[in-house]
């Protein structure tokens, strides 16, 4: 019994004395961090809440699996501004993954930074870092991208000791003299343009393509044009020859002549072959060449009278009844074709069905029927003409015809195999559908992005989409967005209640008046959807309907939490950076006053950066996880 507070006082002390030391180190990494949000001024605020954990609630943020060290940083386009003090950053001593690219930051890098100890990737292109690039480095480092900055000096040859280096990316600096000899054979991309370095381009780094080299006028060599012969005095050398060095050129020249007599062999196979080619197409031309034309005359001219005959004269009463196609379309069939094909129905729309119908020679085409077309013919071809020439674009359905009666409106598309985006997210959730993953989220955002950006900048400020949802986004073979049903609002009376309700900007509910800006707005909402997995209308019909830009606004405001986002893209690793990117970009797009809205040619632009990143950060900050979870073990 006495014994009791005796043994209790040792173990007390133990744990005081003890506490420290296991915690000492995430507290530092939280100092240190602390003192970088203190001495670098971001424009957006990083909400890292001191009371709050570090690991699991601050932005940009990755710890080890136990909690105890904080092994990645990344802050990407958050609007850091100024330089980046030594002491900061640099005493993150467990740091795996530094991203700070796409900032604001300048003067120089401090060399803290650069040798981490366990630092293996350093993301820093797209700041304005100036001086030198410093000469230590972590010996693991395994990209260093330093790209589109200002730095100057040279190259550092202490590159060529790091062994684990497999991206080297500087192109785009004021970096001089000469590249260092980096024959790590790991080294797999590497991009040093648009810099002024000189000299000759080390033998192994002939095997990178010119593009990697470009802009650096005074460099020479593979594979860029040949040095001059100015620079190494030959006559001394070549008197005492060693006796080996003649040895192997003479072999390298056998090989050489080895691979030219090769080349020589498949060449002239190939000579043969395209003269046999051109002699047989010759000859065949020469056979049918007549008809062939004539087949060809007949078809084209025929398609292309149409549409002028109506165009021209097209009160004209025999023209009436007639397909118009647009230029450059290839199918070959009449409205009887058409009406005679075998039809489903693909869906209701607010503007009419939509038809999918496959005509002989297995055409499949969508024909979609106009209701409540309020423009006469005049205006509704002067519209058509506007969107054929505006909807030339991988990412825009085509419209390949119309059709115009007083009774009957159709518009002819291309069929796109793979459905609508809006299928994709909500059609058959839990049912043992195959989730949208989020490299095919953000290949899809980007190109309706792309394809939006089009439209407006070829139909110009007054030309715009106006019904912009994850119905009228449709996905091609190869999952990539395309954009339907463009320049048709301006045509239809469209009733206000309608299933494209949570997508129309505040001015629009009010104004009934579209813009670019309005269809901007309109993207964000496709891009919350698509985050969120939630349709943009909670609950339609009911009291507490709430839209999805006020929705995830409401959370989001609290802090930057992972609640938001669509719980089948929790299964996927690494991507938080990206969705959280993703997220600001959909928020800036459906910001209430429409000229803060970014416009579509800077959505593109911004959801771009994001894929760049994509295709650089994945694969290493995967290997980094193996890597981490082997840290575990000792
Ligand atoms: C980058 O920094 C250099 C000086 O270090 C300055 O001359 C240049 O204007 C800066 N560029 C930008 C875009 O701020
Ligand atoms: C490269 O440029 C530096 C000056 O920046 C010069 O001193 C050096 O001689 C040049 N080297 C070659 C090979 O042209
Ligand atoms: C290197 O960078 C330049 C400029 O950004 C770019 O044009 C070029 O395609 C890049 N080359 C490689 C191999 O990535």
């Amino acid at each position: 019994m006495k014994s009791c507070p005796f043994s209790v006082i040792p173990f007390l002390f133990s744990i005081v004395i003890l506490l420290p030391l296991v915690f000492s180190d995430l507290h530092s990494d939280k100092q240190a961090l602390l003192d970088f949000a203190a001495a670098v001024p971001h424009r957006r605020n990083l909400t890292w809440n001191p009371a709050s954990p570090v690991c699991t609630s601050w932005v940009g943020i990755t710890c080890n699996l136990n909690g105890t060290r904080v092994t990645a940083l990344r802050l990407p386009g958050v609007g850091l501004v100024g330089s980046v003090p030594s002491n900061t950053v640099g005493r993150l001593d467990a740091l795996r993954i530094l991203s700070l690219r796409s900032n604001l930051l300048r003067g120089n890098l401090p060399s803290d930074i650069t040798s981490l100890p366990v630092l293996q990737n350093l993301y820093l292109q797209h700041n304005n870092f100036s001086g030198d690039i410093p000469a230590s480095f972590s010996l693991q480092l395994n990209v260093l991208d330093l790209s589109f900055n200002s730095f100057s000096g040279k190259i550092p040859q202490i590159l060529h000791n790091l062994t684990q280096l497999t991206g080297l990316n500087l192109q785009n600096n004021n970096l001089s003299g000469p590249i260092p000899d980096l024959n790590q054979p790991g080294l797999k991309r590497l991009n040093l343009s648009y810099n002024h370095l000189n000299g000759s381009i080390p033998s192994s780094l002939q095997r990178f393509s010119n593009s990697s080299f470009v802009g650096n006028s005074l460099l020479c060599g593979a594979p860029l044009k040949a040095c001059s012969l100015v620079l190494p005095p030959p006559p001394p050398t070549h008197n005492p020859p060693p006796p080996v060095v003649p040895q192997k050129r003479s072999s390298k020249k056998k090989l050489k002549l080895g691979v030219i007599i090769a080349i020589a062999a498949g060449g002239s196979v190939l000579l043969l072959l395209l003269g046999l080619i051109i002699v047989l197409w010759c000859l065949k031309k020469k056979d049918s060449g007549g008809t062939g034309v004539l087949k060809g005359k007949a078809s084209s001219g025929g398609r292309s009278e149409k549409p002028k005959e109506d165009f021209g004269s097209g009160v004209q009463e025999p023209e009436k009844n007639k397909l118009v196609f647009f230029e450059g379309c290839s199918y070959n069939f009449d409205l009887d074709d058409l009406l005679r094909a075998s039809a489903e129905v693909l869906g209701k729309g607010s503007y009419g069905t939509a038809y999918k119908a496959v005509l002989e020679e297995a055409t499949t085409v969508v024909v979609k029927r106009l209701k409540e077309v309020v423009v006469g013919k005049k205006d509704f071809e002067q519209q058509m003409e506007v969107v054929g020439r505006v909807g030339q674009h991988t990412n825009v359905v085509p419209l390949r015809a119309y059709y115009y009666s007083k009774d009957e409106k159709l518009l002819v598309y291309d069929y796109i195999s793979n459905g609508s985006l809006s299928a994709l997210l909500h059609g058959n959730r839990g049912g043992g559908r195959t989730a949208l993953d989020w490299d095919s989220r953000i290949k899809i955002a980007l190109g309706t992005a792309r394809g939006i950006a089009h439209i407006h900048s070829m139909g110009g400020p007054k030309f715009t989409h106006g019904n912009i949802k994850s119905t009228n986004v449709l996905l091609s073979q190869d999952l990539d967005g395309c954009i339907s049903d463009v320049g048709l609002t301006p045509l239809m009376n469209v009733p206000a209640t309608t299933r494209s309700a949570g997508y129309r900007a505040p001015e629009v509910i009010e104004t009934r008046k579209h813009s670019h800006k309005s269809d901007v707005y309109s993207f964000g909402v496709v891009l919350l959807e698509m985050l969120t997995g939630k349709a943009p209308l909670q609950s339609p019909g009911r009291d507490d309907m709430v839209d999805l830009p006020r929705w995830v606004q409401s959370v989001v405001r609290e802090e930057w939490t992972a609640e938001v986002f669509d719980v089948e893209l929790m299964r996927y690793q690494n991507i938080e950076e990206e969705m959280v990117q993703m997220l600001q970009i959909a928020m800036a797009c459906v910001a209430k006053v429409p000229d803060m809205r970014p416009n579509m040619e800077e959505v593109v632009r911004m959801i771009e950066e994001i894929r760049q990143s994509d295709s650089e950060n994945r694969p290493s900050s995967e290997e980094n996880k193996s890597k981490d979870s082997n840290v575990q073990t000792p």
